[in-house]
């Protein structure tokens, strides 16, 4: 894995700690290391939940546009999968994750963000897909992104425009989904996903599939992927211990073993 991006676990949470002074500008290195880092919170069983920070000052300011600005088109053919890979390596991490959002979320950042379950951010924080400033348009899923968070009128404004939005407004349009004083960011949001800690880890994944993967596709389809996972979990163990558990002793929580 990248010294830029570090997977610290603690207490069942893993933290994918972005690390790049002074805006943790996304490179190649970055980039790669994020879908590393995605690969490990996947496998590791002491690992139920993810929340990925970059630090007390900045989210991710975006894709890094100094190694941008001399690549070709051929360049760019060859590394945009990767843009797209380290998103979607967090969008389909198959357990819980949350942005912990502090100063600027832009671009590439703001994607990161994106890609989480959810968002906690800074009351001073600032969000946007500025890209268009630069003459291109979003490249690690914004477009698409964005306009199934908060609806495609509200996406064209941001990217069209390229303007940032404070965290009072990301709040006000489902942007981001709590606004906490700066200094309480990552704890707030290591909050957020202790829950799931010590949970049924199988049944959180398959809820985490059916609502990503329905969304996706047409109701009917939606629902049958829905009818799979649900009827899958009853070969797991945690499915009859919850059930044996409210029979025997009312509602739970269960001991649930993650199995
Ligand atoms: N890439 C490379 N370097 C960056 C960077 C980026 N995305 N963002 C900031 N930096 C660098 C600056 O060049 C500067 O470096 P030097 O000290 O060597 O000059 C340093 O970080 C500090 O930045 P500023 O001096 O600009 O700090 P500021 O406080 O005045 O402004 C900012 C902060 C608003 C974040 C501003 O730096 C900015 O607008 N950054 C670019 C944001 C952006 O356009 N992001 C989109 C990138 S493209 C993309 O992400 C494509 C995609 O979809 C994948």
């Amino acid at each position: 894995m990248s010294d830029l991006v570090r997977l610290e676990v603690e207490d069942g949470i893993g933290t994918v700690r972005l690390d790049r002074p002074p805006m943790n500008a996304l490179n190649a290195e970055i980039q790669h290391g994020l879908v590393a880092a995605c690969r490990e919170a996947a496998e590791r069983s002491d690992v139920a939940a993810v929340v990925v920070y970059g630090g007390e000052k900045v989210f991710a300011a975006g894709a890094d546009i100094k190694e941008m600005e001399t690549m070709s088109y051929t360049d760019m053919v060859d590394h945009s999968g990767l843009l797209q890979d380290f998103t979607r390596a967090l969008a389909r991490l198959p357990k819980p994750t949350v942005a912990a959002v502090t100063g600027y979320a832009l671009g590439g950042g703001c994607e990161v963000a994106l890609a989480c379950d959810w968002r906690v951010a800074a009351e001073d924080a600032r969000l946007g897909q500025p890209e268009i400033l630069l003459g291109i348009i979003p490249g690690a899923g914004g477009t698409q992104r964005l306009a199934r968070l908060v609806g495609p009128a509200r996406a064209k404004d941001l990217v069209l425009s390229g303007r940032f939005v404070d965290a009072r407004e990301a709040l006000a349009i489902g942007l981001v989904d709590r606004v906490v004083p700066a200094a309480e960011v990552y704890t707030a949001s290591r909050e957020l996903v202790s829950r799931y800690v010590g949970g049924p880890s199988y049944a959180v994944r398959a809820a985490k599939e059916a609502i990503d993967r329905g969304l996706e596709v047409d109701l009917e389809t939606g629902l049958e992927i829905e009818r799979q996972l649900f009827a899958g979990l009853f070969a797991t163990r945690d499915r009859a211990t919850g059930m044996r558990h409210f029979v025997e002793k009312g509602k739970g929580p269960a001991p649930f073993e993650g199995s």
